[in-house]
């Protein structure tokens, strides 16, 4: 959550830092700020978004070459224009921005106002700020900014990307991290600093992610690298391979609604170079190590959030499935807080689009302890998560801008399936003709995706049937129960309409109460081994009034005469349905939230990488 950005060397930082604020406004938009240096520094902050910021700085002076700026998602005090960020201590000294949450800051605070400092905000970081200056005054000259950052953050207990100006300083600006990303980029005599590459890819290639407890000093020309301890670092210097096109919108009025229709091709850039192209095998590299204690575990243990978390569940049933490995899934926050018993052989894989959200990262640190193998499979290049784990797999969907998490589901699901495919067949649990069967079905799926996309029309003319409803109802069974609960999350967080995901069967059980002429229920009712129980479950909907749209295998008529709607998809093997069935649920929340006039792509009150517990 928060996006940092900050430059130095000779062009404007101003602009930059604007544009890279609007990059990084998916990670939290509840106040936007800048601290430009010239002569001095000039602050300017404001609750909202980026763009109330760039109203109110309209026509003042922000020249300078060295700058940094933020964008909030607020955990400590309210969102408003004094709690917004940078933040200054209270003799001038350091300005910050930071991203995370310092746990201690209310002890450091009482000691701070204990030595008669002031504070005007409801902040973690203006503590961190005083914190800071506090050590720096009591050096008396015999310690610089660095020295007083590195000691003020050995006292910190919590997670930060922060950067700082030093008043006493002004050639250069001070970078830390822990816990929280940062990426710094490396320009012809300039430097930009992120919380992640899409501020910086325009502008060079040339990228040094901060690893823990590195403290970064970083003049136009010069860049040092230490650990808090004061120990050197060598930086290491990466090549980005996103290209800006993926960053941008290109002519659709959503990221969301982008990146929905760009599935058929991130589900082949996720499956690239994994399959062979003569269909005979599946490779995936990254997990070569690792595939004995994988094909030898007792249990394989899932742990992530949100959608990531629905991918697991539906990796549940792949795996149990095709190669008969036990699995749990978790949530990473209450797998670190409930004392889980994790044996050696066990194997975590753990999701994360991000690679950033903290509870995934926190519960891989508690499995590592134990002694178990991680696997990780994540989103974003170079994201903490994929440096944390033992060995992983890039989904490769591409950046994910919106929020609601599309593409990058398809993509995880894929590479589950890819893993369930390749344990079955290496634990002799499926025929070398099932192993081809699964790989071509799979490759198929992009082709699909995209007939799929042709209902569209169909998809928002049901919307707008149904966009005032003020709850639903998401059935499947199977396969399909993990594709439910996403389908209702989807709806939730981005129409903000209630919305329960439940396996079709446990319906009768407790929210048929629910249902009368009002209530939409989106039944995923393809073709499968449990196509007869699903149609009961219709019925059963039908005979209390309720409203069904279905999403069914194209050519059913059985379907067709019960619902009040249907959605087709294409014929699959119905371990690879939720990769289809998806799609359309996507699309039904996404113009569901247009037509109730929702900020699509930044959902009131979420962030899209949650690096807070
Ligand atoms: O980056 P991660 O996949 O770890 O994020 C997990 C959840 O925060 C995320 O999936 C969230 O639920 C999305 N907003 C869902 O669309």
């Amino acid at each position: 959550m928060c996006g940092i950005v900050g430059y130095i060397g000779d062009k404007e930082a101003y602009p930059i830092i604007i544009n890279g604020l609007k990059r990084l406004e998916y990670r939290g938009y509840d106040s936007a700020g800048v601290a430009i240096v010239d002569k001095r520094t000039k602050i300017y902050k404001k609750k909202g978004k980026v763009n109330e910021l760039e109203k109110l700085v309209y026509n003042k002076d922000v020249s300078g070459n060295i700058g940094i700026g933020h964008t909030r998602w607020a955990t400590h005090g309210e969102p408003n224009d004094v709690n917004a960020h940078p933040h200054t201590s209270e003799n001038g000294h350091f300005t910050v921005i930071h991203n995370g949450i310092i746990e201690n800051y209310s002890r450091l605070k009482k000691r701070l106002e204990d030595r008669g400092y002031n504070f005007v905000s409801k902040t973690d970081t203006e503590v961190l700020a005083n914190l800071i200056e506090f050590i720096y005054i009591k050096g008396k000259g015999e310690i610089d900014a660095e020295q007083a950052v590195r000691l003020a953050l050995s006292k910190v207990i919590g997670a930060y990307g922060i950067v700082i100006i030093a008043k006493d300083e002004p050639d250069k600006l001070i970078a830390a991290r822990k816990g929280s990303p940062l990426v710094i980029g490396i320009g012809e005599g300039e430097y930009f600093i992120a919380s992640d590459a899409t501020p910086i890819i325009e502008h060079t290639d040339s990228v040094i992610y901060l690893n823990n407890d590195n403290v970064a000093v970083i003049k136009k020309d010069q860049l040092t690298l230490k650990t808090i301890g004061n120990d050197k670092r060598e930086p290491l210097i990466q090549k980005l391979s996103m290209d800006i096109g993926s960053i941008e919108k290109n002519g659709y009025d959503h990221f969301m609604l982008k990146e929905i229709f760009e599935q058929p091709k991130s589900i082949t850039d996720t499956f690239r170079g994994r399959i062979a192209a003569d269909l005979s095998e599946i490779r995936l590299g990254g997990l070569h190590e690792v595939m004995p204690k994988l094909e030898n575990a007792k249990r394989i243990l899932i742990i992530a959030c949100g959608t990531s978390w629905h991918a697991g569940l539906v990796a549940e049933y792949l795996i149990e499935t095709i190669a008969r490995i036990p699995v749990e899934v978790e949530y990473g926050s209450e797998f670190r807080y409930r004392k889980p018993i994790i044996y050696k052989d066990d194997v975590i894989i753990a999701i994360s689009q991000s690679g950033e959200t903290a509870d995934t990262l926190a519960a891989i640190n508690i499995a590592k302890e134990a002694g178990a193998t991680v696997v990780g499979i994540c989103n974003v290049v170079g994201s903490s998560i994929p440096r944390e784990t033992h060995a992983g797999v890039y989904t490769h969907a591409g950046p994910e801008i919106g929020v609601a998490s599309t593409k990058a589901f398809t993509a995880q699901v894929t590479v589950l399936t890819m893993i369930a495919i390749l344990l079955g067949k290496n634990n002799n649990k499926i025929s070398e003709k099932k192993y081809l069967e699964y790989i071509k079905e799979l490759t198929d799926i992009p082709s699909k995706v995209e007939e799929i996309l042709k209902s569209d029309s169909l998809i928002k003319e049901i919307s707008a049937l149904y966009k005032n409803a003020s709850n639903f109802l998401y059935l499947g069974r199977g396969y399909l129960f993990p594709v439910a609960l996403e389908g209702a999350l989807k709806l939730k967080e981005i129409s903000y309409i209630h919305a329960e995901g439940y396996p079709a069967a446990e319906m009768k059980h407790g929210p048929i109460a629910l249902i009368d002429e009002n209530m939409p229920v989106v039944v995923i009712a393809t073709q499968d081994n449990s196509y007869d129980k699903i149609v009961s479950n219709i019925q059963e909907v039908k005979a209390r009034n309720g409203k069904v749209i279905a999403i069914v295998t194209e050519g059913d008529t059985v379907i067709k005469d019960l619902a009040d709607h249907v959605i087709e998809v294409p014929k699959s093997h119905e371990a690879i349905a939720p990769l289809l069935t998806v799609i359309p649920l996507q699309l039904l929340s996404y113009h569901i939230a247009v037509m109730r006039d929702c900020n699509v792509d930044q959902p009131r009150n979420l962030a899209k990488s949650v690096t807070v517990e």
